[in-house]
């Protein structure tokens, strides 16, 4: 029963007790609780046949999740089905599928959500059951009954489970009657300040007050101690009248440093319930999931079996059947609160998968065919640590989505033989990202016996994971990843907003990226310096060693505009000259001791994996310019330029090319399609009135006017495809402007 995932490390219990038990607390501040409570039981028995399941399954999905749902079918001998839409036709769920059904035009409302196509589909391939991934149809309540009258098992939970736990407000009430925890609050008419003290002191400190008509954050007061509950309560209340016309409060426990953490449920048809270890999630942005890991660094035995054990009562209460989540909100004192419950596959669930080496969506496939859930409770362990990165085609810095043909793509791959890493993605290399679906390209997971392990692991992986023809959030992911408050475990779901509070800008040097960044652009000059002196003409070595100099001095800047961050970098030939990849180099930073730097960079690949001074340092080549290197270092592009001593010299002259002066044009932030253009030739607009609508990804983006002015020319039309940086409306020369 504890499949044999193709990813997931299997210990043997007692090697992981050790290994447990060896993690020593960090020295930072914060401190990490460790998993050395956990009963490690003797290892759960293996290739128990629990007989057949399904002949057939349909997947009503597509991308990552239709093909990690494939992989298990395959593992179980069942034969898959894939449904696609027009703009999918060639994409990987498709090949990896046993046959493959149209169901409509790209947008999803005609193709992924097309209940009648979808009917159809499973008509003509008889299978017998579908599943659904996440997202589309699968907390659809209704498919779940169309698919009953048809006599075909929806692989989740049932319609009654679906449909309880997909309303927010009804969700609460069975929670709070099924035992489970709840933001303890109260909302009415508050008397006076007593009344107010007496509330707080029943929810406990801290509490927030605020208006009750009052939407989101707005006039919300947060209070620690009697005092603030009574200036708190005087502040609220006379704002709520005189906003709102109304005195009712909403005094509720605040939720200090929350974090999100969330616990995963297996349930069968016979009443059998058990969790899973947690999952936290609080790298966050706007409610979306960015950065996940399992277990919690939070979470104590006492908590886990608490938050564990009121989720099993949840899914008890409302009969649920198949691989659920119910999440948490989880305060600096370990109080958690329920927040929801999510009745499918969660997008993160491979972390659960590697630390428990539970297949889930085989445990899914076997309570649909009505099969008793062979796992115990007590069976279920935490082997190690394991992270996820959810890779996006965005700009991580304007968070804008990036469509586009992934010209290069290589997926980073687990290199010490212990199934360190794990891509879940739907694409390969040439593939289209395009403006219909979402936008991920891969989950990327790791794992580690510690979490540290599990960090390295990450680091490694992003800084060797190659994506070329569509912008990527891999500088964020990085810079979370190496973090010293990440690393520290004290993380919430305010964690990106407070750490980059004007948003992402891209990794910034610090003197050990800058002299690594250096030496691997010197070391690539002399490379091809060497390759340079020796193409083309039939030379031997001895004639190669006399043309190739002893040394390079050279001046290197990551970032040209900045003249004084460049870096003197004088890089030796460490013995003979080779056309091999293994010519030995010793590099001197700005004069310091000089120290061996070793490359297998071969010139074609687009990663130079050095060795500098022993440590090992990843850096991806990407193009080379005029005067240097395009260069990736911790997921950040950086366009750093390479002079030789003349180059230098002559440098001090050179002027700096003068920018356009783009203010007078409307440029498209994004690939899309014009919806709307709202002015024409010779309008005056004001400061912030809207000028187009483009869409992307099924998001509308209203372009609005960043200062007065009158439309020279409209360059689009409504329906138009645009590129990102494509100019859309001209306007007329200001004249404040030109002085
Ligand atoms: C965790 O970080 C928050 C926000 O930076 C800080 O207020 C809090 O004191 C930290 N907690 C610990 C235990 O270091
Ligand atoms: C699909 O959604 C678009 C808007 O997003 C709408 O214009 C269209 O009518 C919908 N099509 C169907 C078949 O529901
Ligand atoms: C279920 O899917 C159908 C078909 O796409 C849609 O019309 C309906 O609104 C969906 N129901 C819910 C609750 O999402
Ligand atoms: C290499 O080339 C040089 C010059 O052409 C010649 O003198 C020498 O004999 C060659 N050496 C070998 C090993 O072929």
């Amino acid at each position: 029963m504890f499949a044999k995932l193709r990813h997931a490390p299997r210990f043997s219990a007692n090697v992981l007790l050790a290994r447990q038990t060896a993690l020593t607390l960090r020295p930072a501040s914060y401190q990490l609780i460790h998993t050395t409570a956990t009963v490690f039981k003797a290892s759960v028995q293996e290739n128990i046949d629990y007989g057949k399941t399904f002949d057939k399954i349909l997947i009503a999905n597509r991308g990552e999740i239709a093909c990690r749902v494939i992989r298990t079918c395959k593992k179980m001998g069942i034969k898959t089905v894939a449904i696609y839409s027009d703009a999918d036709a060639n994409s990987l769920h498709v090949k990896l599928a046993d046959e493959a059904y149209n169901v409509g035009p790209a947008p999803t409302n005609q193709s992924y959500l097309n209940v009648p196509a979808i009917l159809k589909a499973i008509k003509d391939s008889g299978a017998k059951a579908v599943h659904p991934g996440y997202g589309f149809l699968s907390e659809n309540a209704s498919f779940v009954q169309t698919l009953e009258k048809e006599g075909v098992t929806f692989i989740g939970p049932g319609e009654y489970a679906m449909g309880a736990m997909g309303d927010k407000i009804q969700s609460k009430i069975i929670a709070k009657e099924a035992g489970v925890s709840t933001i303890p609050g109260f909302n009415g008419v508050v008397r006076d300040a007593n009344h107010a003290l007496e509330i707080a002191h029943d929810i406990g400190y801290p509490v927030m007050l605020k208006a009750s008509a009052g939407g989101g954050g707005k006039g919300m007061r947060i209070a620690w101690n009697d005092e603030e509950v009574i200036s708190g309560f005087k502040i609220a209340s006379s704002e709520s009248m005189s906003s709102f016309g109304d005195n009712r409060l909403l005094v509720e426990k605040y939720v200090d440093n929350p974090r999100h953490i969330e616990i995963q449920l297996l349930a069968d048809k016979h009443d059998h319930v058990v969790y899973l270890p947690e999952r936290e999630c609080s790298i966050q942005r706007r409610n979306q999931k960015v950065i996940e890991e399992a277990p919690s660094t939070h979470i104590d035995e006492a908590t886990r079996k608490a938050m564990g054990e009121q989720a099993v009562a949840l899914a008890r209460k409302v009969g649920y059947s198949s691989a659920g989540t119910v999440e948490f909100l989880v305060d600096s004192q370990r109080n958690f609160y329920f927040l929801e419950m999510n009745t499918r596959l969660q997008v993160e669930h491979p972390i659960t998968e590697y630390i428990s080496g539970v297949d889930l969506v085989e445990q899914m496939i076997r309570v649909a065919a009505g099969q008793k859930l062979a796992l115990k409770q007590e069976d279920l362990t935490i082997n190690g640590w394991a992270i996820e990165s959810r890779v996006y085609a965005e700009d991580p810095e304007k968070y804008l989505p990036s469509i586009g043909h992934l010209s290069k793509y290589i997926e980073p791959k687990s290199l010490k033989g212990k199934n360190e890493v794990r891509c879940d993605s739907g694409i390969v290399e040439g593939s289209e990202i395009s403006i219909y679906y979402d936008p991920m390209i891969c989950k990327l997971c790791t794992h580690g016996d510690t979490r540290d392990e599990a960090i390295e692991n990450m680091k490694k992986a992003l800084d060797s994971y190659v994506i070329k023809g569509v912008t990527h959030n891999i500088p964020l992911l990085r810079e979370v990843v190496s973090h010293p408050r990440f690393a520290s475990g004290n993380i919430s779901t305010k964690f990106l907003a407070e750490e980059y509070p004007e948003g992402f800008k891209g990794h910034s040097l610090n003197p050990d990226s800058l002299s690594e960044l250096a030496t691997v652009a010197a070391l690539v000059y002399a490379k091809r310096d060497i390759r340079n002196r020796a193409f083309g003409e039939h030379i031997n070595l001895t004639e190669l060693e006399s043309k190739v100099p002893q040394e390079w001095d050279l001046f290197v800047n990551p970032t040209p505009t900045q003249k004084d961050q460049a870096v003197k970098v004088k890089i030796m030939r460490d013995g003979p000259v080779s056309l091999d990849s293994d010519t030995k180099f010793l590099i001197s930073i700005n004069n310091q001791e000089a120290v061996p730097v070793e490359a297998s960079w071969d010139l074609e690949s687009p990663l130079v994996n050095a060795r500098v001074n022993s440590k090992e340092v990843s850096v991806q080549y990407l193009d080379s310019l005029p005067l240097g290197f395009k260069l990736q270092h911790y997921g950040t592009k950086f366009d750093v330029s390479v002079l030789n001593e003349a180059q230098q010299k002559y440098s001090v002259h050179m002027k700096e090319k003068p920018k356009p002066d783009m203010a007078k044009f409307l440029i498209s932030p994004m690939p899309g399609s014009v919806v709307s253009i709202a002015v024409k030739p010779g309008d005056v607009i004001a400061e912030g009135a809207e000028l187009a609508v483009v869409e992307a990804m099924k998001m509308q983006n209203v372009l609005r006017a960043t200062r007065v002015g009158k439309v020279k020319k409209v360059y689009t039309q409504p329906g138009s495809s645009v590129g990102a940086d494509e100019v859309l409306i001209e306007f007329e020369d200001d004249k404040a402007e030109t002085k």
